[in-house]
């Protein structure tokens, strides 16, 4: 399997995405503020995987930390989480994983246990096995919506890549390949910074799942000719109405595939959901850095000074989403109510 993050000897390990697919080798963070690079610069990267190292890097904090008496330790350990925080604003797995690594210092002092450190990087462990088990559960929940024969369009990378392990929009997909059904699936190539290029027709690759890859200018042409039935994909945050932003490009699909009637997906876990942001006009976007654009893996492709325009996430309005597979379950429209029930448990 496939781990992309994950603790090894005090230190988080990372699979390096930018060297992928040419190069297979890992990242070794010892201490925070070198996950917080790792996350800045896209080593590591995807919602779900952002969390869990996020998580981590608090736990290497914490370690380094632990000589500091009670209220001191809190003080910093916060500090430290809030400068984690930064490094990304879209993810909401982001904040989410944060949020808990800091409730749970809380009960830890609380509950009067002796080692905080100890227990916080527990919980960071917690969160990658639980990631990868949410994972499996969306798969199994999500393989029923594909069918022997689908031709299926993702965008970005999804995938095990984007997780601790196993994959959200690709997790189906591989539970769906898994359960017999024969699958095809056209990868977007994914400008500016190619993670379906790179990374999702690297995980279609070793999983065995026949993928074809096209420029993200090319899915409406297929969509036409009727070679592209269904599309999934992951999401970055998600709003209490059911608005998500994911990567740039993901909403120029769902148009596509409404004015196809093709079914267009979205597979999340419940950490995505941020409750607390009515639409995705709320929603933070990340705009990363000119040379993205300006540059193509090292060479420049751009006069030089020209102006650039460079927003990471795009966002789909919930009415152009037909279904959202999580791990406790497939929400269908009205998706207000169906976040409402998410929320209090109900699903
Ligand atoms: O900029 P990235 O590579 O972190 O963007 C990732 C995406 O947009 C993914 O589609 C999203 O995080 C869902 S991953 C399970």
């Amino acid at each position: 399997m496939i781990k992309t993050v994950f603790w090894k000897n005090n230190a988080v390990v990372l699979i390096d995405q930018n060297a992928l697919p040419l190069v297979e080798r890992q990242v070794v963070c010892s201490d925070y503020r070198g996950v917080i690079a790792a996350i800045r610069d896209l080593t590591v990267r995807g919602a779900p995987a952002i969390g869990v190292a996020a998580a981590m890097g608090a736990a290497l904090g914490a370690l380094a930390l632990s000589q500091e008496p009670g209220e001191k330790f809190k003080k910093k350990f916060n500090a430290l989480c809030d400068e984690i925080a930064a490094a990304r604003p879209t993810a909401r797995n982001l904040f989410w994983a944060l949020e808990r690594m800091k409730k749970h210092l809380n009960e830890v002092i609380r509950s009067g246990k002796r080692n905080p450190a100890r227990e916080l990087v527990r919980e960071a462990k917690r969160i990658c096995a639980e990631d990868i088990e949410i994972n499996r559960e969306m798969g199994r929940r999500g393989a029923a919506l594909f069918s022997d024969g689908d031709h299926v369009l993702t965008h970005c990378n999804a995938g095990a890549l984007a997780t601790a392990g196993y994959g959200t929009a690709l997790g189906v997909l591989r539970a769906a390949a898994a359960e017999g059904r024969k699958l095809h699936v056209y990868v977007d190539e994914t400008r500016p910074v190619l993670q379906g290029a790179r990374l999702t027709a690297w995980e279609m690759k070793k999983e065995k799942i026949p993928a074809t890859l096209i420029c993200d200018n090319m899915a409406g042409a297929l969509m036409r000719q009727g070679k592209i039935n269904k599309v999934i994909v992951g999401a970055d945050r998600i709003a209490a109405n059911g608005d998500a932003a994911n990567k740039i490009g993901t909403y120029p699909l769902a148009v596509l595939a409404r004015v196809h009637r093709i079914p267009f997906y979205i597979a999340a876990p419940v950490s995505t959901f941020d409750f607390s942001i009515k639409t995705g006009e709320d929603i933070p976007i990340e705009e990363r850095q000119a040379d993205e654009v300006t540059m193509f893996r090292g060479v420049v492709i751009a006069p030089k000074g020209v102006k650039v325009y460079n927003p990471a996430f795009d966002v789909t309005p919930a009415r152009l989403i037909t279904a959202m597979i999580t791990e406790r379950g497939v929400l269908t429209p009205p998706f207000p109510a169906a976040i409402a029930r998410l929320q209090k448990g109900e699903k």
